[in-house]
């Protein structure tokens, strides 16, 4: 996950980048799924991406569907950003 903070002025902002954007991630090999949250009543939202495998990830992250995906984000809509990786212990699916 990333966790990256946005200014009350920038959400609208944020969340038209993502939702209007061209997507590359689903390209990527070992991709499982994502997601973008907002936490309710805080200015923080969670970039969740989920994999096969930590390899998938890391290849995704230092090539270039990763950069195609990060043009128009440098900084100008987002203050800080914190990496957060997980390894899944047990998921469950509905039946
Ligand atoms: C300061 C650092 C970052 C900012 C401000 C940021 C912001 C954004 C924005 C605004 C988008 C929408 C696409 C666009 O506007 O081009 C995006 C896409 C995405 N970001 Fe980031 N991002 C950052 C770093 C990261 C990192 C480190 C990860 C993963 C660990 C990540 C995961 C993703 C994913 C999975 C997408 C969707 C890509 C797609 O659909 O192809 N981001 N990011």
């Amino acid at each position: 996950m990333n966790v990256v903070h946005v200014k009350e002025e920038r959400r609208e902002a944020f969340e038209r980048a993502f939702l209007g954007r061209d997507s590359h991630v689903h390209k990527a090999d070992g991709f499982a799924g994502f997601e973008l949250l907002r936490r309710d009543e805080s200015d923080e939202y969670v970039v969740l991406s989920r994999w096969n495998d930590a390899a998938s990830y890391e290849a995704w992250r230092d090539g270039d569907l990763f950069k195609k995906s990060h043009r128009h984000a440098e900084g100008e809509l987002a203050e800080g950003s914190e990496v957060r990786t997980y390894a899944v212990i047990d998921s469950r699916v509905p039946a």
